[in-house]
Parts: structure tokens; sequence; C-alpha cells
């Protein structure tokens, strides 16, 4: 076992502060990986403040951080895929049982057994599992991934879960040229499916609450800019859409989209807000609407993303920011005044 500086929350409502974790030694299918990077998603904020208490209650202390780029510093006898040196990465999962069907499909995210990077419990040490917010990690090499040296690291972090878990959906329902996509709040993962969908070759168009977020938008590769306030705006796309990504951390009127949807058309929820939605059916049935979700991605699609990245030259949008400043950085999560991801640079935890 070895030790690791970390930052962690010991409650609900503390502030997250330096602390030590302990790491296991790498077993013979593990890699050690020294963190450069690591993105600060909305889950992180949710988890750390247990607002998924229904579904995931937080265990405490709780080191959050599931977008993570690294070098790697260590590797089992076992391991094929990684030397020491090598870039490398690691998402929101560390484990799976490998033989469910949905992990014999690829589809380790939807794996029963599966340990998430973090407040899941921990097979080698026991307690849970700490995630990124630290200066290591070793993780079972099935689970880690290729960052080409092309990439921006700071920006590359965040591809790890706001970037597959945007990536995954509109593949998934075919977004590609022709169809008329809409992803509903420019933040982290809204902005990296603004990107993706653009890249795609898709009509997009972006709903945000925010007016000094229309110009990013449309450099961001949105062709069109909705303020989802404005309901003279929303009604002209009544109709309209083939596949609509909402991305949305707080409680919010999904029927507003759903009303927007053509014949077939398809809502897909990524946001995970913490209380239900209300859902008019009468929304779904006149038009045979569909209402979904879409949990990160698998293991495989999560390569195939960081490689489609890598060819189209994209990486999220950063703040890059120090360890010290994570919990004003949550504040301003909150405030969605993030231009579009905080991304952590791990040397600042050197200081403590
Ligand atoms: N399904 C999955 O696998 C998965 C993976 C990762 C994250 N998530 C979840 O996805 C959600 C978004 O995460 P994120 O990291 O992208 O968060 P984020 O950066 O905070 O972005 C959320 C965006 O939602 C909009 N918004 C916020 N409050 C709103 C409100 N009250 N009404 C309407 N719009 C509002 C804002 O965009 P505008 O300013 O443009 O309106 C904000 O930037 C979180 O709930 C997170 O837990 C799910
Ligand atoms: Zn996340
Ligand atoms: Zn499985």
């Amino acid at each position: 076992m070895s030790t690791s500086k970390a930052y962690s929350a010991a409650s609900a409502t503390s502030p997250l502060a330096s602390s030590t974790i302990a790491r296991r030694d790498p077993t013979a299918d593990d890699v050690e990986i020294e963190i450069l990077f690591c993105g600060v998603c909305h889950s992180d904020l949710h988890q750390v403040r247990n607002e998924w208490n229904d579904v995931m209650p937080t265990v405490y202390p709780c080191v959050p951080g599931h977008e993570i780029v690294g070098r790697v510093s260590k590797v089992g006898p076992s391991v094929t895929k990684f030397n020491v040196g090598d870039l490398a990465a690691v998402g929101c999962m560390v484990d799976s049982d490998g033989t469910c069907p949905n992990c014999q499909a690829g589809l380790e995210q939807y794996c029963p057994n599966f340990t998430l990077t973090y407040n899941f419990p921990d097979k080698h040490l026991g307690g849970v599992t700490y995630g990124g917010y630290s200066d290591s990690i070793v993780v079972k090499e099935h689970f880690v991934l290729r960052v080409a040296s092309n990439l921006d690291l700071a920006g590359a972090a965040p591809l790890l879960c706001a970037g597959i878990t945007t990536y995954s959906p509109l593949r998934h329902w075919g977004v590609t040229k022709g169809k008329k996509v809409g992803v509903v709040g420019l933040g982290g993962l809204g902005h990296m499916g603004v990107k993706f969908a653009h890249a795609l070759g898709a009509h997009t168009v972006v709903f945000t609450t925010s007016p000094n977020k229309k110009d990013d938008a449309l450099r961001l590769g949105a062709d069109e800019v909705v303020l989802s306030k404005d309901a003279n705006e929303m009604a002209k796309h009544a109709g309209s859409f083939d596949f609509i990504l909402d991305a949305v951390a707080a409680q919010h009127d999904i029927n507003a989209y759903i009303a927007l949807l053509t014949r077939d058309g398809n809502l897909t929820m990524v946001g995970a807000p913490d209380k239900p939605l209300p859902v008019s059916v009468f929304g779904l049935i006149m038009g045979r609407h569909s209402l979904s979700g879409s949990a990160i991605g698998g293991i495989a699609e999560t390569q195939e993303m960081l490689d489609f990245c890598s060819e189209h030259n994209i990486v999220a949008d950063v703040e890059v920011i120090p360890i010290q400043k994570i919990n004003e950085a949550y504040e301003r999560l909150l405030k969605s005044d993030v231009k579009y991801r905080f991304s952590i640079d791990m040397a600042s935890l050197k200081a403590e």
C-alpha cells in the first residue's frame, strides 16, 4: 500500500480539504497513474453534497473526480497495453464483472456489478473508492484509456466524463448530417455535446438560460442559439427536432423540449437532477415521442471517442485551477459560471 495526497469532503456540508489516502500496490493487471489533470464534473458536486442520497448515498470521506489524465508510473507484470511514461486516462469506472451480457457487449456502464471511480465499495482495500482529486490512482488495465499526445491534457481530462456522456447517446441515436439536434444547457456536458453534434454534421441548436453564452455557443459549433426562457423563440422550433440531448443539472421543464420533437423524435436525459421531473404523457403520445436516458459510455466507445477527438482536435474548453480553488469552483458551477469546465492542475497538490 502507498499513500497519496488528495482533497476530500468529510461530510455533506464540509468544504473539500487536503487529506491523505491509501492506494493499493499495483496487482498483476493494474496500472498506477500519476494524475496530471482532473476535470470537475457537476456529479462531483452532487455527490460531495450527498444530493443523490436517494439513489447513491455518499460515504465520507469522499474524494471525487472521474475525469483523470496522467502518466503511467508503474505497471503490473500482466499489463500489455501500457508502459511506464505513457499518457493514460481514467473515467467514471474502474472495474466491472466482465461476464454479464452488458460487459460482453462492451457496455460496462450498465454492468450490475461495476465499480465507479469514487464513492463505490473498494474490493481491494475495503471502504470506498477514491477518485481523481488526488496525485495518483491505481486502476485495472481494462479501465485505463489511451490519450493521444496531440491533445492538450487539461482540456482532454473532461473528455473522460463530459465527452463520453454526450458522444455515446449522439452516436447511439444516429446523429449525423441531415438531422436537427438540440443541446439543452451549455455547461461541461452541453458544450461537449455541441462540439460532437457539430463534428457529426448535424444542424445543432443550443438551448441556454444564459444570454451571455450566445456567442460562445456559435463559436463552439452551434448553428442556432435559443434562449429557453423566451417562449416565442421556443415556439419557432415546435415539432422540428430529431433528437434533443438534455444536460441540465437542476429542476427544469422537460415538457417544453418534448414539444419541440418531430414525429418519432427522442429526448435523452444525461443531466441528473436530484428530484424527479414531471412529464406530460400527452407530449409523448402526440408524435410518438420517446424520452430516454443515457449513462457515460463503455470502455471501447470511450476509446473510440478519444480517438475521434484526437483526429478532429476536440478537447473541452477549460479554466485550469489549482486544487486550492475547488470550493470556490463548486460555488461558481452552481451559478453556471464556468466556460465550460474546470480542470484541476494536480501539480498544485504538491504544495499541500
Ligand atoms: N448521465 C451521465 O452519465 C452523466 C455523466 C456526467 C454528468 N451527469 C450529470 O449531468 C448534469 C450536467 O453536468 P455538468 O457537469 O455539465 O454540469 P454544469 O457544467 O453545471 O452544466 C449544467 C448546465 O445546465 C444549465 N442549468 C443549470 N441550472 C439550470 C436551471 N435551473 N434551469 C435550466 N438550466 C440550468 C446551465 O446551462 P445554461 O447556462 O446554458 O442554461 C448549466 O451550465 C449533472 O446533473 C451531472 O450530474 C450525468
Ligand atoms: Zn461526470
Ligand atoms: Zn458486467
